[in-house]
């Protein structure tokens, strides 16, 4: 039977609904897709850090300071306990510390009551040592509706990155500084991802910022960036303490693909 699709029937009403509500429940999820579309009208850079921290996260710590850049670490729970003073000095020092789960599993294997107890654990980690993540980023960027719907239970907006510096994969500064620093004048900008565990990571890290900063880079926090997202954007709830509070994510997707990688 052929069926007909009449402009009144309920599904088109429901659809219509669903159109009309989706500009207000714009996801807080950002993923390169989100991040690419906000960063379009601004020059601003966040330099981001997961896995650590770890035995070379105080050399980045200190020309970090020396350059007076504020950076983002995406920090393991299981590595906040045996080193939480490195921790406190990166609070201390301006930079921003978010969730990067306890010991770095991938999401998509994990049910959603593993995926929440991986993120909550190392948010009672943080959290005893005064800190309150407002970001959640999964490792290998591998998450799923669970993943985001558990995000949002902790206040936590899901993170991805829109420049790979593929740094655990190709250990030398010139190939680290090839993936992320761009050849046109005045085009660096996006959420940056490094890993502070690899001695050559923070090697480049000096050369990379320079060129980053003489090619437009404007650093900021991964907070600061999002809450400078450019006119016409969807507004976001500015918090005056980044650091201790948190938007939940108002909508689940899922990825169509993971990135590749051990993130
Ligand atoms: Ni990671």
């Amino acid at each position: 039977m052929r069926r007909t699709f009449h402009p009144l029937s309920p599904f088109a009403l429901v659809l219509l609904f669903v159109l009309l509500l989706a500009p207000s429940a714009a996801a807080e999820v950002l993923d390169g897709k989100e991040i690419v579309r906000l960063e379009a009208k601004g020059h601003s850079c966040a330099i981001t850090f997961d896995d650590g921290p770890g035995r070379h996260t105080a050399r980045l710590l200190d020309l970090l300071r020396e350059r007076g850049i504020p950076a983002t670490f995406f920090v393991l729970g299981d590595h906040v306990e045996k080193a939480p003073d490195l921790v406190r000095r990166m609070v201390q020092e301006g930079h921003e510390v978010n969730n990067h789960s306890y010991d770095h599993p991938a999401f998509r294997k994990l049910n959603a009551a593993e995926q929440q107890r991986e993120m909550e654990r190392t948010e009672r980690i943080l959290n005893n040592l005064g800190i309150h993540p407002r970001f959640f980023r999964p490792p290998y960027g591998s998450y799923n509706a669970d993943t985001v719907r558990d995000a949002a239970k902790d206040n936590l907006i899901l993170a991805l990155w829109s420049v790979d510096s593929l740094d655990w994969k190709y250990r030398t500064v010139r190939a680290i500084e090839g993936h992320v620093v761009p050849r046109s004048p005045g085009s660096a900008r996006g959420i940056f991802l490094f890993h502070d565990i690899h001695r050559t990571t923070v090697d480049a890290m000096p050369d990379v910022l320079d060129k980053l900063a003489r090619q437009g880079c404007r650093f900021v926090t991964l907070s600061q960036w999002l809450d400078s997202r450019p006119q016409g954007a969807k507004e976001h709830s500015g918090q005056e303490e980044p650091q201790q509070t948190g938007d939940p994510a108002k909508t689940q997707k899922e990825p169509e693909s993971n990135p590749p990688g051990p993130f």
